[in-house]
């Protein structure tokens, strides 16, 4: 694989300034965020006066736990343009959340918010290993998700040639990466899988590619997974990680040169983690949920955002930025089975580790009594299934996570596909409550 490591003239002053200037422009900015949110949005007026606070209040940024969460439902309650705090004429572009569970979620930007976005979305290319001149294929959904527009903006800001391809028709995928010869390559992890299938079926090396690397997002994925993708493309993969209701992609980035969680654009977006029972703040080094605060955001200032994304703050290693660790579940995704917590990227950290199994899956849940079961329906990575690949996975799912499961293998092909974010959990309950729900 090629080195890709940035060259120290390549990097924005602020992304190697001093812990304490980055500090001091966070605390300025918060004091602007606060009073913008709390003075031309009603809601967080709402909020801040019934928790007896006020944006003066703020003197440190520690001063920010004394203010009040926002959720989802929050923003699904003022749908659609409630949250939004400058006058329609200065709304540049609106995306929305898919909406699968209810109202969807709505997101407004400013033409500054665009620029914003557009820098923090170059800023995380180049991160990745992506140089001004390169040709990106952007696989993300273009739309109301904010993944193809978002790698779209970053890209051109870049100086990139953007090949914007967007999301299904597997078999033009394929002949566009061989015809167009790009660079770099912006997908979800899973509809890399489907395009690598088809590669395989269409009798592509996908070693002779002329990709460098590949920026993945949108959903977890983990090291096996980054390993399997990294040894079939013969390039590196980075994560990409951000959301719409406080940006949409590009809220941090691993960086090529390191590979060790991923740098929060901390000079835009203000991280912590908390309880998510207890809701008081960790401290850095220790897991629980992301709640971002918007540093710079005009349209839409989010506060204290609750994500549901399950990780924990690690120190600045390549950038002076804190880390994020790669977000290997979200609370909405944690099954109980028997007591046990189980997140879909720990069954596939396991079935890379068994041959002859390949990393598409999903995990059922049924209760056919009184206790949740599970079933990890998983593919052969060819059409004569290994007779012993079934016993093995569960034998270390029972080891490693403690929980048992059946594995039901299926042939090639077998399990639905993903153009975007993959389905990992298929809830068959009766009463379908929430995935995590005893
Ligand atoms: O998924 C934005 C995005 C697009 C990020 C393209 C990266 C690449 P939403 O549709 O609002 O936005 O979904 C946000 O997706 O709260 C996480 O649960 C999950 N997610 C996003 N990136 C990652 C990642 C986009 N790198 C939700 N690892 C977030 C794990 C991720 N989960």
């Amino acid at each position: 694989m090629l080195d890709l490591a940035p060259r120290p003239g390549d990097l924005e002053p602020i992304e190697t300034a001093s812990v304490d200037e980055l500090r001091s422009l966070q605390l300025q900015r918060l004091q602007w965020t606060l009073r913008h949110a709390y003075e031309n949005v009603p809601f967080y007026r709402r909020t801040f006066d019934a928790a007896g606070v006020h944006p003066g209040d703020c003197r440190s940024l520690e001063d920010l736990a004394r203010f009040p969460y926002t959720t989802k439902q929050d923003l699904r309650d003022n749908y659609p343009f409630g949250m939004f705090a400058v006058p329609r004429q200065r709304i540049a572009r609106i995306h929305a959340s898919s909406g699968t569970t209810g109202q969807p979620t709505v997101v407004g930007y400013t033409q500054q918010d665009l620029d914003m976005w557009a820098g923090v979305m170059a800023r995380s290319m180049r991160a990745a290993g992506a140089r001004p001149g390169d040709r990106v294929h952007v696989a993300y959904g273009y739309g109301l998700f904010t993944g193809g527009l978002g790698a779209h903006y970053g890209a051109e800001r870049l100086g990139c040639a953007v090949i914007p391809v967007s999301g299904g028709m597997t078999e033009r995928q394929v002949r566009l990466l061989v015809d167009f010869a790009p660079d770099v390559i912006m997908v979800t992890p899973s509809y890399m899988l489907t395009i690598l299938d088809e590669l395989d079926r269409q009798g592509v090396d996908p070693r002779q590619l002329s990709l460098k690397v590949g920026i993945f997002g949108a959903e977890p994925w983990t090291e096996s997974m980054r390993t399997e993708v990294e040894h079939r493309l013969d390039m590196h993969a980075v994560d990409v990680y951000g959301l719409s209701e406080v940006i949409g992609p590009g809220v941090s980035q691993e960086c090529v040169e390191t590979k060790d969680g991923l740098h929060v654009w901390e000079d835009h977006f203000y991280p912590e983690v908390i309880d998510p029972t207890f809701e008081n703040v960790l401290p850095d080094g220790e897991s629980g949920e992301l709640v971002f605060t918007s540093l710079t955001k005009q349209a839409m200032p989010i506060i204290r955002y609750r994500t549901r994304d399950l990780t924990r703050l690690l120190p600045g290693t390549a950038r002076t930025m804190r880390r994020m660790e790669k977000v290997t579940g979200r609370s909405d995704d944690m099954m109980i089975v028997r007591g046990v917590n189980v997140f879909p990227t720990q069954i596939e950290e396991l079935i890379l580790r068994v041959p002859g199994l390949a990393p598409h899956y999903q995990c059922v849940l049924e209760r056919p009594g009184r206790l949740d079961e599970l079933t990890v329906r998983v593919e052969a990575r060819s059409p004569e299934i290994p007779d012993r690949a079934a016993g093995e996975l569960a034998e270390l799912i029972k080891h490693n996570i403690g929980v048992s499961v059946r594995v039901d293998v299926v042939p090639p092909a077998a399990l639905e596909r993903s153009i975007g974010k993959a389905r990992r959990i298929v809830d068959r309950r009766a009463a379908s409550p929430p995935a995590g729900a005893t």
